[in-house]
């Protein structure tokens, strides 16, 4: 399902009624966050993405996932498996700490960021940009520890799509966790 094809009521409704939920922890950004914390197992419950052809035809989709790992100072290594239309794919980087920037990238293995904008650590979105800088492809992903999550963090994917005028290219994932499941540690 598009969330760009939700009525814009639903969209607000949906905001309003995770508005009500009672305040969850803090959000925090890469800057101060605990990789350490931030690592493990996370499965990828919707994507939204400027580029065509980024997510596989409707029947193809299914939840993708992403194994994170603290590798050296500064190092991130990271799993990504995504469903494309040959079926689940997954690829592995070494990602590297941008000086002081609070983005990891690989630019030789096609990784131009890797960004977390927001998490609790149990739920969190975070910003792809694959390809080189300016011609690449720009991804929104929410992450989740489980199978499924929150409206207060579907309002933040929700709300940041909005803000990066991504809301007509996101699509919530179908709960099939059998790609996700294939780098399970
Ligand atoms: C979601 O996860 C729960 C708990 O692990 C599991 O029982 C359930 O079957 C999963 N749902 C789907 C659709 O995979």
């Amino acid at each position: 399902m598009g969330l760009g094809r939700l009525p814009p009521g639903l969209v607000l409704a949906l905001v309003l009624a995770a508005g009500a939920q009672p305040q969850e922890q803090r959000p925090r950004e890469s800057h101060n966050l605990n990789w350490n914390k931030f690592s493990g197992f996370w499965y990828i419950l919707a994507i939204a993405s400027d580029a065509r052809g980024f997510l596989p035809g409707r029947d193809a989709r299914k939840l993708g996932a992403a194994a994170v790992q603290v590798h050296g100072v500064g190092r991130l290594r990271v799993v990504l498996a995504f469903p494309r239309s040959q079926g689940c794919r997954s690829h592995t980087v070494i990602l590297r700490k941008d000086g002081k920037k609070a983005v990891f990238r690989n630019p030789l293995k096609g990784v131009a960021g890797f960004r977390v904008l927001t998490t609790d650590y149990s739920s969190g979105v975070v910003d792809l940009r694959l390809g080189r800088a300016g011609r690449g492809a720009k991804a929104l992903l929410l992450f989740s520890r489980q199978n499924e999550t929150t409206f207060p963090s579907w309002r933040k994917f929700v709300d940041i799509c909005e803000i990066r005028e991504l809301t007509r290219g996101a699509t919530v994932l179908p709960k099939d966790a059998s790609c996700a499941h294939t780098i399970l540690p």
